[in-house]
């Protein structure tokens, strides 16, 4: 039978999501199970969020403003940039995936970190691009050689700051003197998924590099400070002219009216964001330190979330951990050298305690 699927997606493999709660209850017959696998907030919706998701709920039954035109005009002014520089997207993930679709012809090459986020390499492969992954230094982003292999076939640098899977972040420095070399023509997209976290004097704010005349993008997401994971929605800042080929291949409706909603009453919540943040933090130093008393070492982070060296093959210690009711990441999706990690999601301080204690258990057993 001749084969009706795109060969390119032979070499794709589909996205495997942190295990959900539901499915390890079902499968371990647990009754208590903490998800810390996959970045998001720890924290339901801000209060304001989940009132604008109820009011709103009677009107699930129209179409959504396609043109997200009340949201962008709140981000507009929330960012201090104009609306025509505004994509919204259901999730950042969809903006990644239209900003490939809108640049790349096949053979055209774009280059990212390894590992980075795993969402690059898919949505370029999908267009029959070419990745050129950049080993990290020492964990993190080597712009250096990042700009090196800039060639004339580079369509896209995608710079992941805080870097997922190690929390790390390229700094003003870097990031200056990388932008002030790479040509133009090459799109630099700063992904931002984790800004609101980082508290570094060291960071540079995208926004800070963008102009309508640059080839640069950044994007952000509501999925993790604002605790919206579930309803999908992030946004591009972009030039007119990625921003207007991105609204012609885009679905119609691709954001759902409570996610709209849900995000701008978001925006308003600025001390709670302030809050979390802190939480995070004080949070993060519990883990540090709990991990400095377990003699393990760690990669030291900017995001929600800490790659662990559990100096053993991760994969069994994520099997001991689910049996204890804590999902947690393996850190082979990685590559080989993170097989003795785990990446952790910094949880609320109960989830921490309980997670702390269980892996003290696990790496204690034999
Ligand atoms: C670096 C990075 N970018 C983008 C995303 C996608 O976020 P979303 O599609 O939920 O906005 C994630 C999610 O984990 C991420 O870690």
């Amino acid at each position: 039978m001749k084969n009706f699927l795109r060969s390119e997606l032979d070499i794709l493999k589909s996205y495997s999501p942190g295990k959900p709660i539901s499915d390890v209850k079902r499968e371990l017959g647990l009754k208590e199970v903490i998800k810390l696998a996959s970045n998001e907030s720890p924290y339901p919706p801000f209060p304001e969020a989940i009132e604008a998701i109820w009011s709103a709920r009677n009107e699930a039954y129209r179409y959504p403003d396609s043109g997200c035109v009340e949201l962008k005009n709140k981000l507009a002014s929330f960012l201090d940039v104009l609306e025509s520089n505004l994509m919204i997207g259901n999730g950042s993930n969809e903006l990644l995936r239209l900003l490939a679709q809108v640049c790349l012809n096949p053979g055209d090459e774009v280059i990212m970190a390894n590992p980075s986020f795993i969402v690059y390499p898919t949505v370029t492969k999908i267009m029959n691009g070419v990745c050129r992954e950049i080993p990290l230094k020492n964990h993190k982003h080597d712009l250096v050689k990042i700009l090196d292999a800039v060639n004339d076939k580079t369509k896209i640098v995608f710079i992941c700051n805080p870097n997922n899977p190690t929390g790390t972040i390229v700094t003003k420095t870097e990031v200056e003197d990388f932008l002030r070399n790479v040509p133009d023509g090459v799109m630099v997209v700063f992904d931002e998924a984790y800004f609101e976290y980082v508290d570094n004097k060291n960071y540079p704010n995208g926004l800070d590099y963008f102009s309508e005349d640059k080839q640069i993008v950044v994007l952000r997401t509501f999925s993790k400070i604002y605790g919206l994971a579930g309803c999908r929605i992030g946004y591009g800042i972009a030039s007119r002219s990625i921003v207007s080929a991105v609204n012609k291949i885009r679905e119609p409706f691709n954001v759902n009216h409570l996610a709209q909603v849900a995000a701008m009453a978001s925006l308003g919540c600025k001390n709670q964001v302030k809050e979390r943040k802190k939480l995070n933090l004080e949070q993060k130093f519990y883990l540090y330190k709990a991990f400095d008393e377990m003699g393990l070492d760690y990669v030291k982070s900017e995001a929600n979330f800490i790659l662990v060296d559990v100096k053993k093959d991760s994969r069994e210690v994520f099997d001991k951990l689910l049996y204890k009711g804590i999902i947690i990441r393996t850190g082979n999706i990685f590559g080989l050298d993170y097989e003795d990690y785990i990446r952790v999601t910094i949880g609320t301080p109960e989830e921490n305690k309980k997670f702390i204690k269980a892996l003290r258990e696990v790496l204690s057993s034999r």
